[in-house]
């Protein structure tokens, strides 16, 4: 008899600010389990109790946009260290709420970073550690701010106008067109139950 072997794979999901993307995690890991896998899911920033701290700074303190992009990456390096290579080294799927794609369209798209500091960062960071596969939640603009307006009391982040929401949007279609491989655009402006048959359509390929 012959174990078949399903490699271990890193998701990740992006997407603006209420857009759907912890809504739909639980489901993702439910799916996931009932194949027999492993599944560690996490979020960025954050995703350590170093890391979660970080986050607490950076959702809620006003810094320069290249120090939130340092503590990013530096919570981002702690995350992969210590639980993100671990659990794929042991053959678990890991599932974050974010990743370096976020850093991308917030600090670059949104707040002006150059894309090419991101880029070193990166590469330190992360060597040629990469998500498999990026599942991005796309909703316009105006959908994202009337959800989050009604769902919670926004962050540093979430208190921002239409007009940051659209650089950051924008900042994430172009990162899907580029790198067309990895990604998955999801239609999140349907109701619910259509969303979650794409993102479950989506998983059960992997
Ligand atoms: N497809 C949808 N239709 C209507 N409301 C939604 C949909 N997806 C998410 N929501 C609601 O929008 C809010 C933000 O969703 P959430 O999953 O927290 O977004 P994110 O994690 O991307 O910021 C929540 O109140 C959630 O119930
Ligand atoms: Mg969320």
């Amino acid at each position: 008899m012959t174990a078949k072997f399903i490699k271990p794979k890193f998701i990740t999901l992006e997407g603006m600010d209420g857009a759907g993307k912890s809504t739909h995690i639980a489901n993702i890991i439910e799916i996931l389990k009932s194949q027999g896998r492993e599944v560690v899911s996490t979020r960025e920033p954050g995703g350590t109790a170093l890391g979660e701290r970080l986050r607490e700074l950076l959702l809620h303190e006003n810094m320069h946009a290249e120090t939130e992009t340092l503590l990013m990456f530096a919570a981002r390096r702690e995350h992969i260290a210590t639980v993100i290579q671990p659990a794929l080294m042991r053959g678990a799927y890991v599932l974050s709420d974010r990743f370096t794609d976020a850093t991308y369209a917030y600090q670059s798209g949104a707040k002006g970073v150059a894309a090419s500091k991101i880029q070193l960062l990166e590469q330190w960071v992360q060597g040629s550690l990469q998500p498999d596969i990026t599942l991005l939640f796309d909703v316009p603009v105006e959908v994202s701010m009337e959800r989050l307006a009604s769902a919670r009391t926004p962050d540093k982040f979430e208190r921002e106008g239409a007009d940051f929401f659209t650089r950051i949007r924008g900042a994430y279609l172009q990162r899907a067109k580029d790198n067309p491989v990895r990604f998955r655009i999801i239609d999140a402006n349907r109701p619910l139950d259509k969303v979650k048959k794409s993102v479950e359509d989506i998983i059960s390929t992997l």
